[in-house]
């Protein structure tokens, strides 16, 4: 899909400011592409794409997790959890794009994972950090990245404030988000 397509696909589902918010969660990914050394155009469709399903009906998102036979843990989530998945299996079903790292990198921004690729990582980071997020402690990881360059450190300190903020509010923890605590908790330097 050409970056253009793309741009007019989101921008038509979700509203100006959700839209804006893509795009610069797709600059932010290409500007990392280039320090991190992954593909470009790649990260540019991932980012401008990857919240296309977050206005979705929940009723909706829980009919895609069972006809696309995704993980059964989302149907205990939200659409905070959802619109992830739900958004990658409608790119590869409605729109082709059928790019597996694309796919990945939609999947679980909205979790993370275990063994995430480069691109996942960059989009699940990117969307932490563009430039318009001010949530405490964001500059701590936008160092992370652009000064240390350590990009398994900043999936590990983003997970962990996540997770740290929803028990605080008494939430449930996805389980793959538990399993992307642990597993760059072991592998961070
Ligand atoms: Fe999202
Ligand atoms: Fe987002």
């Amino acid at each position: 899909m050409k970056h253009k397509d793309a741009q007019e696909i989101v921008k038509e589902k979700l509203p100006e400011k959700r839209y804006k918010h893509s795009k610069r969660v797709a600059e932010t990914a290409v500007e990392m592409a280039k320090i991190f050394e992954a593909d470009v155009d790649k990260c540019y469709l991932a980012g401008i794409l990857h919240d296309y399903s977050k206005y979705d009906e929940l009723s909706e998102m829980y009919q895609c997790v069972t006809q696309y036979k995704l993980d059964p843990n989302l149907l205990s989530f939200k659409s905070e959890v959802l619109h992830g998945p739900v958004a990658a299996v409608k790119m590869r079903e409605e729109f082709r794009i059928d790019d597996e790292e694309i796919y990945q990198a939609i999947m679980n921004h909205t979790s993370g994972r275990s063994h995430m690729t480069l691109i996942e990582k960059i989009i699940f980071t990117a969307d932490y950090i563009e430039p318009k997020r001010t949530q405490p402690g964001v500059d701590y990881i936008r160092d992370i990245v652009f000064e240390e360059q350590n990009l398994d450190f900043a999936v590990y300190e983003i997970t962990k404030s996540n997770i740290l903020h929803l028990v605080s509010k008494d939430r449930s923890i996805y389980p793959r988000t538990l399993d992307c605590l642990n597993y760059y908790n072991m592998v961070k330097e």
